[in-house]
C-alpha cells in the first residue's frame, strides 16, 4: 500500500487551474489548426466562414496547404546548431524571422480591437504588418499604436484621387512600403459568403440574430464597440453608404478592373518608397514586375479566395527565383500554418513569406494575446526546423535542404 502511494506521489502532477479564460483557452492551442478550431467555436458562422472560406470548391485554398506537405527536408547533421539566427532583411530593413503579416480586410469583425491588436503584436514580434485598404482601423490609428514596420496595401479604386490621398496619408504616417494587390480585378466567387448573404456593412437578420445568440461573448463585444466602418475610404466612396451591399457589388463598382502594367509608372510618380506587387502567379508576370522596377513581388493566389484553379505559390517560388531572384525580392504568400512551412519556402528561393489566416484564427481564438502566441509559435517553429535541418542562419537555408515528393499536390 505504501509503495502504491509512493509511486503515485512520484508521478501525479496536477496542472494549476488557470483562472484567466483567454490564457486557459490559448494554453490548449499547440498549433494553428488548434487556433482555427477554437476560432470556429467562438465566432459566429458568417464571420468564421468569411475568414476561412475561399473561392468556388475551395480546392486552390486546400492545395496551398497541401503543397507544403509535398516538400520534404534533407536534413544535415553534426553541424553545430547550438546558436540559431532566424533574422533576415526585406526591402533593406531587418525582420526577426522571414514573415510579413498579410493584409486582411474587416479585421474588427473577428475582434473589436481589430487591426490595432494585430499591428501591436507584429511590432512586438519584430515583423512588418500590412494594413489593408479595407481595414476597419485607419492608417493613422494603426500608426499611433505601432512603432514597428508598417506597409500599406492598396486596392486601386476607380477614383485615383482617393488612391493618391491614401498614399499621402500612408507616407505621412510613416508606412515604409506599399503593396499593390493585382489579383482582384473582380471578386472571386466565395460561395460560403453567398450562401450566408454576407454584406457590407454586415446586416442583421433573423439568422444573424440567432447566430449571435449562440456566440454570446463575441456578440457582447461586438455590440459594445463602435460600428464597423472602413475609415481609409469612408466618406469618399459613394457606394459605401447606408444600404448593405454584397462584397461582389461593392468591389465590382469601386475597384478599377482597367488596371494595367502602365499604371505601375503612375504609382512610381506618387509614391517614393518601395513597391510590392501582390498576386503575381506566373514567371512571365514576375519578369514584367522586375522590368517595371518594383522592389518585391508576393507570389499569391489570395489564399485561394480569387481564381479557383490558380497556381500554388510554393510551386512558383523555385522557377520565379531562378528567373528574377536577383532582381526582385520574392515573398511566398498563402498556406503558411507552421514555422517549417516558412523554412521550406525560403529553401526553395523565397526571401520571406506572408500569412493571413494564421493570425486571424489566433485573433478569433484569443484576441491580441492569441496573435502574440501564434507569431511566437511560428518563430519557434522556424528556429527548431533550422536546428533539425542543420542551418544556423537564413543564408544557410538553401535548396539542397529540401526536395519535392512529387509536384502534383492533390
Ligand atoms: C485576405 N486577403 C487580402 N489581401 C489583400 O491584398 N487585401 C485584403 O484586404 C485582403 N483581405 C483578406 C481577408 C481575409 C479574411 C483573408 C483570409 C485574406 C488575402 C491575404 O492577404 C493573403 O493573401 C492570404 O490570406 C494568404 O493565405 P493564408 O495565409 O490565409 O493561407
Amino acid at each position: 500500500m505504501t509503495s502504491i502511494v509512493r509511486t503515485l506521489r512520484s508521478v501525479l502532477r496536477f496542472r494549476r487551474f488557470e483562472i484567466d479564460p483567454v490564457a486557459r483557452r490559448l494554453s490548449r492551442a499547440a498549433n494553428v489548426s488548434d487556433l482555427r478550431r477554437i476560432a470556429r467555436r467562438r465566432l459566429p458562422r458568417g464571420v468564421f466562414d468569411y475568414v476561412d472560406g475561399a473561392a468556388e470548391d475551395e480546392l486552390t485554398a486546400a492545395r496551398n496547404l497541401a503543397a507544403y506537405r509535398n516538400v520534404e527536408f534533407r536534413p544535415r547533421v553534426l553541424r553545430n546548431v547550438d546558436k540559431i539566427d532566424t533574422s533576415t532583411s526585406l526591402l533593406g530593413q531587418p525582420l526577426a524571422f522571414p514573415l510579413v503579416l498579410a493584409p486582411t480586410g474587416f479585421t474588427r469583425m473577428v475582434d473589436p480591437e481589430g487591426e490595432l491588436a494585430v499591428a501591436r503584436a507584429a511590432a512586438r514580434a519584430g515583423l512588418p504588418y500590412t494594413l489593408s485598404t479595407m481595414s476597419t482601423r485607419s492608417i493613422e490609428e494603426v500608426a499611433a499604436v505601432s512603432e514597428g514596420r508598417k506597409w500599406f496595401q492598396v486596392y486601386v479604386w476607380r477614383d485615383r484621387g482617393l488612391v493618391k490621398e491614401m498614399l499621402e496619408r500612408a507616407a505621412a504616417a510613416g508606412y515604409e512600403a506599399i503593396v499593390i494587390t493585382v489579383d482582384v480585378p473582380v471578386l472571386g466567387r466565395r460561395e460560403r459568403d453567398i450562401r450566408r448573404g454576407f454584406t457590407l456593412p454586415p446586416k442583421m437578420g433573423l439568422d444573424t440574430i440567432v447566430d449571435g445568440a449562440l456566440h454570446l461573448p463575441w456578440t457582447w463585444n461586438f455590440v459594445r464597440s463602435e460600428p464597423i466602418t472602413f475609415p481609409n475610404v469612408a466618406g469618399n466612396s459613394a457606394a459605401y453608404g447606408a444600404d448593405p451591399l454584397s462584397l461582389t457589388d461593392f468591389i465590382d463598382t469601386q475597384f478599377d478592373a482597367a488596371l494595367s502594367w502602365d499604371d505601375i509608372a503612375w504609382f512610381r510618380s506618387v509614391w517614393d518608397g518601395p513597391i510590392v506587387l501582390k498576386g503575381i502567379q506566373t514567371v512571365e508576370d514576375a519578369r514584367l514586375a522586375a522590368d517595371a522596377g518594383v522592389q518585391a513581388i508576393a507570389l499569391s493566389n489570395h489564399g485561394g479566395r480569387q481564381l479557383e484553379g490558380a497556381p500554388l505559390p510554393l510551386e512558383l517560388v523555385g522557377p520565379v527565383a531562378e528567373a528574377v531572384g536577383g532582381d526582385v525580392e520574392i515573398i511566398c504568400d498563402g498556406g503558411i500554418r507552421r514555422g517549417s512551412d516558412i523554412v521550406k519556402a525560403i529553401a526553395l528561393g523565397a526571401h520571406a513569406c506572408m500569412a493571413g489566416r494564421a493570425y486571424l484564427y489566433a485573433l478569433g481564438a484569443g484576441g491580441e494575446r492569441g496573435v502574440d502566441q501564434v507569431l511566437s509559435q511560428l518563430h519557434e517553429g522556424v528556429r527548431r526546423t533550422m536546428a533539425l535541418t542543420g542551418a544556423t542562419d537564413i543564408d544557410g537555408v538553401t535548396a539542397d535542404l529540401v526536395r519535392w515528393r512529387n509536384q502534383t499536390s492533390q
